[in-house]
């Protein structure tokens, strides 16, 4: 079991949203990332997500994502995402769950079923789902339900290993899935600085970036 964040797509050009640059840095999530921003400003909301999906557009999976599809040639290899880019799916990796959202997809406002694949980077307002309501993004905004929790709990209870990468675990419930492996099942860390008190779990920190921490790791699986 993997469990990734902001950190593994940091090398490809997409900013996280805690570290000095952070996306949460120059904007206030609480305007951006809620259904109270939607309703309120639906088109400065279009805006944030429509750039950060022209961005996207321009961004290649790096070597960490790369070594996770190289892992699945031995093992059985299942991903939980807390990013809402489409790198690990574009690196080749075959078992994705996103907690919180796509960036490339958006759903009805309406029907919250009906989800659709974005052709391009724009979503306008006045885009419509087949039964005439607007689109909207199709990422799980703050103070609304992580809708893909409950898989991944029972993922991360079935890991024979969980190695977190390039993840503040600083937002739950996707944080809290640490806490649901075995005791049995070792949890390595890969992120260049991390503030988890792993002295609660037997947490194995590699205090490297993901592009060379996770193929190094990966080597050692391997072999
Ligand atoms: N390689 C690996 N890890 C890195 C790198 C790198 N090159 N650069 C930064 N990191 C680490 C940071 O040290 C930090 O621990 O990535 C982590 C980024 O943390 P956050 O910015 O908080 O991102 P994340 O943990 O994914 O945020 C969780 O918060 O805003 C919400 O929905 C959003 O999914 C996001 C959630």
């Amino acid at each position: 079991m993997v469990l990734t964040g902001a950190g593994i797509s940091a090398e490809s050009g997409i900013k996280t949203f805690r570290d000095d640059d952070g996306l949460w840095q120059n904007h206030h999530f609480e305007k951006l990332a809620t259904p109270e921003a939607w309703a309120s400003n639906p088109q400065l909301v279009l805006d944030f997500y429509n750039a950060r999906r022209k961005q996207l557009l321009e961004c290649e999976p790096n070597e960490a994502h790369k070594a996770l599809v190289k892992l699945e040639s031995q093992y059985e290899v299942h991903i939980i995402t807390q990013n809402v880019d489409d790198l690990h799916e574009r690196a080749g990796s075959k078992n994705v769950l996103h907690l919180h959202g796509e960036l490339r997809k958006v759903r009805s406002t309406k029907y919250p079923e009906l989800v659709y694949e974005l052709e391009g980077w724009e979503l306008k307002l006045g885009d419509k789902c087949e039964k005439g309501t607007q689109l909207r993004p199709h990422i799980v905004w703050f103070g609304e339900m992580v809708a893909t929790i409950e898989p991944a709990i029972q993922l991360v209870q079935k890991a024979d290993h969980l190695i977190v990468i390039g993840t503040s675990l600083m937002v739950y419930p996707a944080a809290g899935l640490i806490n649901f492996t075995q005791d049995n099942c070792p949890i390595t860390l890969i992120d260049p600085k991390t503030n988890t008190d792993d002295q609660l779990r037997k947490i194995r920190l590699i205090k490297e970036k993901a592009s060379t921490g996770v193929p190094k790791f990966v080597n050692e699986l391997l072999n």
